[in-house]
């Protein structure tokens, strides 16, 4: 999730023309390494906020139900999973190895020390995925089971292998890398494309979101809403349903978040 933008995005404002954006901001175009983790951190998930608790609990029951569909074990990974573990927690007890993948380095450094110290909002998470759902329950110690089965990893979204996890994550990256709607496609049909077919999915969106700023640094975000995202995932997965989150604690210029659940590759 992402911080609201105090105002438009210094260094990469789009400069609209009879009401059209020419000048758009590609993923490559950012300063990625030097995303400020701390202050990501800090914002969204130093306290367990409502709607990422709605959100956590939406993704722990697909997992844990779509556990009894498909074999379990294996590679799981969470795409650009910036300064957020929760959705590597809500995998954790269905894949014995859970990458986290990241471009910016500042993020991977503060993956790492994450997974060997995990900040007390991590337990409270924890406690909202775990609670009532026995696959969850099963693991005694969720810091030790995420020390030994979480790796940090450079990746790059668009340069995912094709095919290969048995469950996977996207949070609030595919819209928030990018201002261009094509690039917006191609994450999502990369994050899906790496998934072994059937291999259940959750993903999450920043709804009609016009960028962020994160420690003093703007970020581009192209604006999508529940039927882009709907077109996005139509030929590429099954199962697939759509939750809109409202979110009115601290954060604006956006209309709350949109959780994706559904299994990879099309129903045969
Ligand atoms: C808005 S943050 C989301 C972080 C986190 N997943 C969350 O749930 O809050 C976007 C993340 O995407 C990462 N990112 C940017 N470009 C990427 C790329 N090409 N491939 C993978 N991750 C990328 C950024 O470093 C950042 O951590």
């Amino acid at each position: 999730m992402t911080q609201p933008a105090a105002r438009p995005p210094a260094a990469i404002t789009p400069v609209i023309y009879d009401g059209a954006t020419v000048q758009d901001v590609a993923n490559a175009d950012c300063d990625w390494d030097h995303f400020d983790s701390a202050s990501y951190f800090e914002h969204n998930y130093s306290t367990a906020r409502e709607a990422d608790i709605r959100i956590a609990r939406i993704i722990a029951r697909h997992f844990a139900e779509t556990a009894r569909l498909y074999p379990t074990g294996g590679r799981a990974i969470d795409v650009g999973a910036g300064a957020n573990l929760y959705p590597a927690l809500a995998m954790l007890p269905f894949a014995e190895d859970v990458h986290l993948s990241e471009r910016a380095e500042s993020n991977r450094l503060w993956l790492d020390a994450q997974i060997e110290q995990p900040a007390p909002s991590w337990t409270d998470f924890w406690r909202v995925i775990s609670s009532g759902r026995e696959p969850y329950q099963r693991v005694a110690n969720f810091q030790q089971s995420l020390r030994r089965r979480a790796h940090v990893q450079a990746g790059d979204v668009f340069k995912l292998p094709t095919g290969v996890y048995n469950l996977g994550t996207m949070f609030f990256v595919a819209e928030s890398i990018t201002t261009m709607n094509k690039e917006f496609r191609r994450a999502i049909n990369a994050f899906v494309g790496s998934l072994k077919v059937k291999a259940p999915f959750a993903a999450a969106f920043m709804k009609d979101s016009s960028g962020y700023r994160v420690g003093g640094r703007d970020y581009p975000a192209c604006p999508v809403d529940e039927s882009d995202i709907r077109r996005s995932f139509a030929e590429i997965a099954h199962d697939v349903k759509l939750d809109t989150i409202e979110d009115t604690e601290v954060r604006s210029g956006y209309a709350g978040m949109i959780v994706v659940t559904g299994r990879a590759g099309k129903k045969k």
